[in-house]
């Protein structure tokens, strides 16, 4: 069938315009929503305005959807993981990267103090055991300044140089001991190197970073156009190496309801304690929701019940049959 590309260009609007008007009433909806509690566990991450809410989408070719406390930022907590997995994969290549941490799936919490009993790697990089082991990696030997590594790295993502927030960062410092637990765990395996703390300060930093809901639709959209920034063109993250972060974004993204969400949102996502999801949607985009109160897994109620409604409605499940790939938020 010929299409007059006049008739695309005003199905795409029209779309469009569907789709900001899901987030508007999806906003709206929500934010009644009062289930779930703010992190405590770091204390810092306490004092957040838990009724802060924002929904973000941008697309392929840059067209931005937000709504609410779009300017409101938070830090990124394990959104980091995806982002710093990138790059160890990037530096250090799959083999390297697969000998310390696996791409398993598991059924524990994010902090859970296990490892792999055959191979003692930790489990994946979604999990803290996983990304402790990504960041003892990313300041191993021949790194002067691991920090400024990974401000590096988010300047390529958010186009500007990220700012750690400090007091979050020592809130980590001072009580993340379970974080401690898992990184000597590992370095009695042989998984990671003997620099503990500076691993586990890298590993705070980059949990720490501010971002807000267009920065995380932003990052999902890059990841889904395999690595290209869709406003500036630039290569952001390589592209060889979007095909694994999509991949356990879709299995392991969202901890111990990884299997629910692809089953039912179908969207491979990053959640982080800090309240955000970020998915990213190949073909599309990145779509984002950040909202501080969480369920008992860590992920943002909101956050989640948006990315449900939204995905049924819009029809944006990867392996719906019926999904329209030419559509774009
Ligand atoms: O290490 C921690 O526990 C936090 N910095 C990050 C955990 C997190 O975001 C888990 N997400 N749902």
């Amino acid at each position: 069938m010929n299409v007059a590309p006049q008739d695309h260009a005003d199905e795409r609007e029209r779309q469009q315009r569907w789709f900001a008007q899901l987030c508007d009433d999806l906003h709206r909806k929500h934010s009644a929503d009062t289930d779930g509690h703010v992190a405590t566990y770091i204390p810092e991450l306490a004092t957040v305005d838990p009724d802060r809410f924002a929904i973000a989408a941008v697309t392929l070719d840059g067209t931005r959807v937000a709504v609410g406390d779009v300017e409101q930022t938070f830090t990124i907590q394990s959104i980091s993981k995806l982002l710093a997995y990138g790059l160890a994969l990037e530096v250090h290549g799959r083999d390297r990267v697969l000998e310390r941490v696996g791409v398993a799936p598991t059924g524990d919490r994010f902090n859970a103090i296990v490892l792999d009993d055959a191979t003692n790697r930790a489990p994946n990089p979604m999990v803290n055991a996983g990304a402790i082991a990504i960041a003892d990696l990313l300041s191993g030997p021949g790194v002067d300044d691991p920090v400024e590594s990974m401000r590096a790295m988010y300047e390529r993502y958010l186009g500007r140089r990220p700012e750690i927030d400090p007091d979050v960062w020592a809130s980590e410092r001072e009580t993340g001991n379970r974080n401690r637990a898992i990184a000597y765990l590992m370095l009695s395996r042989g998984i990671i190197g003997p620099d503990v703390e500076s691993t586990l300060d890298l590993y705070f930093a980059q949990c720490s970073v501010l971002v807000d809901v267009v920065d995380l639709a932003t990052i999902g959209a890059i990841i889904a156009n395999h690595g290209v920034h869709p406003v500036t063109g630039a290569q952001v993250v390589a592209r060889e190496v979007t095909r694994d972060l999509l991949t356990i974004a879709l299995t392991c993204g969202m901890y111990n309801y990884a299997g629910e969400w692809a089953y039912s949102v179908g969207i491979p996502a990053k959640s982080g304690v800090g309240g955000g999801i970020v998915g990213m949607l190949p073909g599309a985009g990145g779509l984002a929701a950040f909202s501080p109160r969480l369920d008992p897994i860590g992920n943002s109620v909101r956050g989640l019940r948006v990315f449900e409604e939204l995905s049924a409605e819009f029809e944006m499940h990867l392996f719906d049959p019926d999904r329209p790939w030419h559509r774009t938020p």
